[in-house]
């Protein structure tokens, strides 16, 4: 892990799903936003679809599946071989649906980031815009934060809300928030690539300043009632 100076970031993406999000990720290196390369991307499920888009890219992909082991202890233990074996600078959550155990977490502390649908600490855990819509919540939004062995608790870095409007279902709103999610992950996956984002004992330094709470931001045209910027 190791790098030259000025080598990309080298990551592994962990998916189960769908891989929009990897898909973002794919396209912001390729289009130089992010100085990175992705070693492989690594499904707990062999019928995610994103692992087409890997292949697409010419990415490697590795499945791991639960059900080919006979403890849960024994596939976090693969898991985790397979992703050290890449030595990857930054190990990338996106849409992976299993709780990763703490060997796991301690290994690459720091060095591990997922992306949530909700404005953490509210709603950790599943049905996210169920919940919010429940609770007729004004706004949702989604969250990028260090993985620590909380579920959804570690140090969050940056958040994008998005407003809730009265005709909202879960289809729309979450079409909306998959929306900022696709530009905040890379975004932060940029600030960690060039330097400027670390985390170290749940702290997190966001160019040379600790940063006390996530950082606010907003996309121009993505939801007319935001402005484009920080705040
Ligand atoms: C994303 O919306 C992400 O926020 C969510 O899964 C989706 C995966 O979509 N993650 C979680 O709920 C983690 N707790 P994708 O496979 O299209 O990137």
């Amino acid at each position: 892990m190791n790098a030259a100076p000025g080598a990309p970031l080298t990551l592994v993406v962990l998916i189960s799903n769908q891989g929009s999000n990897l898909q973002a990720i794919i396209d912001a290196i390729a289009s130089q936003e992010i100085h990175a390369r992705i070693l492989a991307v690594v499904s707990n499920n062999p019928r995610a679809p994103g692992l087409q888009r890997a292949k697409n890219a010419g990415i490697s992909t590795a499945v791991t599946e639960r059900a080919d082991f006979a403890t849960r202890k024994d596939f976090d233990r693969r898991l985790l071989q397979l992703v050290r074996d890449y030595d990857p600078g930054l190990v990338v959550l996106a849409g992976f649906m299993h709780i990763l155990d703490d060997e796991f977490v301690t290994h690459f502390d720091g060095r591990l980031l997922n992306v949530h649908p909700s404005l953490l600490p509210k709603y950790p855990g599943l049905n996210t815009y169920r919940r919010a819509l429940a609770a007729k919540d004004g706004v949702h939004g989604c969250s990028i934060h260090f993985v620590s062995s909380r579920v959804d608790g570690g140090p969050v870095v940056a958040q994008t809300e998005v407003p809730i409007r009265a005709d909202d279902d879960e289809g729309s709103l979450s079409a909306r928030v998959q929306a900022t999610e696709h530009k905040l992950y890379p975004m932060v996956i940029g600030w960690f690539a060039n330097g400027g984002l670390q985390c170290q004992y749940e702290t997190i330094m966001l160019d040379g300043k600790r940063l006390a709470k996530p950082r606010k931001i907003a996309f121009a045209g993505l939801d007319e009632t935001q402005e484009s910027g920080e705040f």
